[in-house]
């Protein structure tokens, strides 16, 4: 069966199967391997993608119920050699070790600080917290986040609130 959805802006037409998982797809089909397998159970964060402008692990999704869908990886976010804002605050803020988790942590602050332009580092934690990171302790990302608000919109997030 076929489905088309649109990813990182562009029409795909993909054939696939009723058992297919959307990271599945995501990764085999379309060659995007930005997001990843970590849990494969929903708890890891690692294969975030926002799907219709909301954020979704699809691990848990079926490729099935992507069809006619608005997809976007973190392949979608730069534009050409240029870093998103978020993607150059992480590398930045030393936010990135092994770099697991850092594709569904940059989407995950991404439709953050899409809705709220000065997160307090609560609210940072709280839009963080479908993401895992086992290598970071997590304060550099916090401050990634912030720098990003910081370029994004020229606001300081006001610490600790
Ligand atoms: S791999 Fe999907 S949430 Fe962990
Ligand atoms: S940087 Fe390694 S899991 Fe987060």
């Amino acid at each position: 069966m076929q489905i088309t959805l649109i990813v990182n802006g562009e029409k795909r037409k993909v054939e696939t199967t009723p058992d297919t998982r959307l990271l599945d797809l995501i990764r085999e089909d379309l060659g995007l391997t930005g997001a990843k397998e970590g849990c494969g159970q929903g708890e890891c964060g690692a294969c975030t993608v926002i799907m219709d402008g909301e954020l979704v692990a699809s691990c848990l999704v079926l490729a099935l119920q992507a069809d006619g869908a608005e997809i976007l990886t973190i392949e979608g976010l730069s534009s050409g050699d240029d870093l998103h804002p978020i993607q150059e605050s992480f590398v930045e803020a030393g936010a990135i070790q092994c770099g697991f988790c850092t594709p569904g942590m940059v989407l995950a602050s991404k439709k953050l600080l899409d809705e709220n332009q000065t997160p307090t580092e609560k609210e940072i934690r709280r839009g963080l917290s479908g993401n895992l990171c086992r290598c970071t302790g997590y304060e550099k990302i916090i401050e990634a986040v912030k720098l990003s608000a910081e370029k994004m919109y020229g606001e300081r997030v006001k610490a600790n609130e």
